[in-house]
């Protein structure tokens, strides 16, 4: 097979996966095997983020936890939480930004890419002290998202299903997960097999080109 029939077979099987993926509001009672979840959990910690600080923080409350009842609350007992087999709240940490730009500093400086090094100590850390905290929250949840978005991509290529909500009461995220104030709540995901009750409806988007102007 030539490269380029390769790529255009895994092109079509990745479109296929982005279109099988849906908003799953209900689950079955299966559970969700160990190493779908953390084979999903790797894949969305290998999603891009900006300037590589990796600012998220992935809590997964599994099945089985004591925390399990109170998570669910914390996400306002949505049928995607309550009949979930597993549930992830995505976490920012704008608060360990500056921390995580020392360790870049440290793991340039151990690759001797002293420039690379400078870079983070310098500008990075400037930039990121500069934003107010409206401003970096965003920037961070911009990276969270990314990482949430390929978590849901990969469980859906286990042959699982999810739900992304941000309808949650961040407050008692925080308390349940022992997070600080500082710790932004960008959304919970809950997994399962879906049941077809728990597709509300057929997909719907608006028309593609009206979205992607080309130049
Ligand atoms: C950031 C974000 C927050 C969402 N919050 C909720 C939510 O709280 N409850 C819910 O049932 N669905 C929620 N959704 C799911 C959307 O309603 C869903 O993605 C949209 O209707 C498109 O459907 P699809 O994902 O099946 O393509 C959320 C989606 C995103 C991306």
């Amino acid at each position: 097979m030539t490269d380029t029939t390769l790529a255009t077979e895994r092109a079509e099987a990745f479109e296929a996966l982005a279109n099988s993926r849906r908003s799953v509001r209900r689950f079955s009672d299966i559970t969700v095997p160990e190493g779908v979840m953390r084979s999903a959990l790797r894949s969305a910690h290998l999603a891009p983020s900006s300037n590589n600080l990796q600012p998220w923080e992935f809590h997964w409350v599994r099945s089985n936890s004591p925390l399990r009842e109170a998570a669910v609350e914390a996400c306002l007992s949505q049928p995607a939480a309550a009949t979930s087999a597993e549930l992830v709240f995505m976490v920012g940490r704008p608060d360990r930004l500056q921390d995580r730009i020392a360790k870049m500093v440290v793991h340039f400086e151990a690759e001797e890419n002293v420039a690379t090094a400078a870079y983070y100590r310098d500008n990075v850390s400037m930039n990121v002290e500069a934003m107010s905290i409206e401003k970096r929250n965003a920037w961070v949840d911009k990276s969270v998202a990314l990482a949430a978005a390929q978590f849901m991509l990969a469980i859906k290529a286990s042959g699982f299903d999810s739900c992304p909500m941000e309808g949650l009461d961040p407050e008692k995220v925080r308390t349940v997960l022992g997070l600080p104030e500082t710790a932004t709540i960008t959304m919970a995901v809950g997994i399962g097999e879906g049941i077809p009750q728990g597709l509300y409806g057929p997909r719907f988007r608006f028309p593609f080109d009206d979205h992607c102007p080309r130049y």
